[in-house]
């Protein structure tokens, strides 16, 4: 199963993703788990320790790697390079494996949305397209916002694209816009999740504002989320509900796919 999630910044798709990871995970399944933000946080919200974070480099920053693979110097406009870099080794040999979590740090390249082809881009466009061709048992994407690393060539492979929304029109207005520019690539398989929910009248406006969107389930708002990050640990691990809540949404989810 392959979850792509995504959502305006700061909804909450990292404490998402580490949630679901950390239920497939403890179900047995074999998750693996990749951070697709510039600056990534998954590795924290999964809870792992210094010893293995210290071991995590995103890909998007390993100039010699990307250099090895492609042929050319990262920053480099223009001259040769290939645009499908051998990438079949990377997620074993970058990941790290805590609590049942396989995690995968792969960053971004700022393009300035121009679409350019740089050999850094080429590289993690390549890595991509292989995370999604690849066999796991539960691949869970934490996408950083919208959909800029699917193409029509991938979208097959995904499951479903989960689009976190706090109970704000602004959040559901990002919405709507992810759910147009996945619609565009043939994306359709895609189901909003609340979060930040503070009670029954903010659920119940998720439920009729969807954007047409159906609501797979929602996460409480909690001041404990915070404590949770000040401490080191993870929601999955400090705050009951919201990880009953993430298991509800995992049922959910198995039920809709
Ligand atoms: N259910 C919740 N209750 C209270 N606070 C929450 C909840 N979920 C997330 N938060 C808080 O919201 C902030 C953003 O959460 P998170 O990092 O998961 O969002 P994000 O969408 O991944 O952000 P970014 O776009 O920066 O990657 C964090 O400070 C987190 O503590
Ligand atoms: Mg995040």
């Amino acid at each position: 199963m392959k979850l792509a999630i995504s959502g305006k910044g700061g909804v909450g798709k990292t404490t998402l993703a580490a949630l679901l990871a950390q239920v497939y995970a403890d179900a047995g399944r074999q998750v693996l788990a990749v951070d697709a933000d510039p600056s990534p946080c998954l590795a924290g919200a999964l809870g792992f320790p210094d010893e293995l974070r210290a071991l995590l480099h995103p890909i998007a920053e390993m100039d010699e790697l990307i250099e090895e693979r492609t042929g050319a110097k990262p920053g480099t406009v223009g001259g040769f390079f290939t645009l499908n870099p051998r990438v079949d080794d990377i997620p074993e040999r970058f990941s790290v494996v805590h609590e049942g979590v396989r995690l995968l740090e792969m960053g971004s390249v700022d393009t300035g949305g121009s679409g350019c082809i740089c050999p850094e881009s080429a590289m993690l466009k390549t890595l991509f397209t292989h995370l999604l061709f690849r066999k796991d048992d539960v691949l869970i994407l934490d996408m950083y916002a919208g959909v800029e690393h699917l193409g029509r060539a991938t979208v097959d492979f995904v499951d479903a694209m989960l689009v976190v929304v706090e109970p704000t029109r602004r959040s559901l207005g990002t919405a709507a816009q992810i759910k147009s520019l996945a619609t565009d690539i043939g994306l359709t398989r895609l189901w909003l999740v609340g979060n930040k929910v503070r009670n029954a009248e903010e659920e119940a406006f998720l439920k009729a504002e969807t954007t047409g969107l159906p609501l797979l389930g929602v996460l409480p708002a909690d001041l404990a989320v915070q404590e949770a990050d000040r401490l080191g640990i993870p929601v999955y691990n400090h705050i009951p509900s919201l990880r009953k809540a993430a298991e509800g949404i995992a049922k959910a989810l198995e039920e809709e796919i």
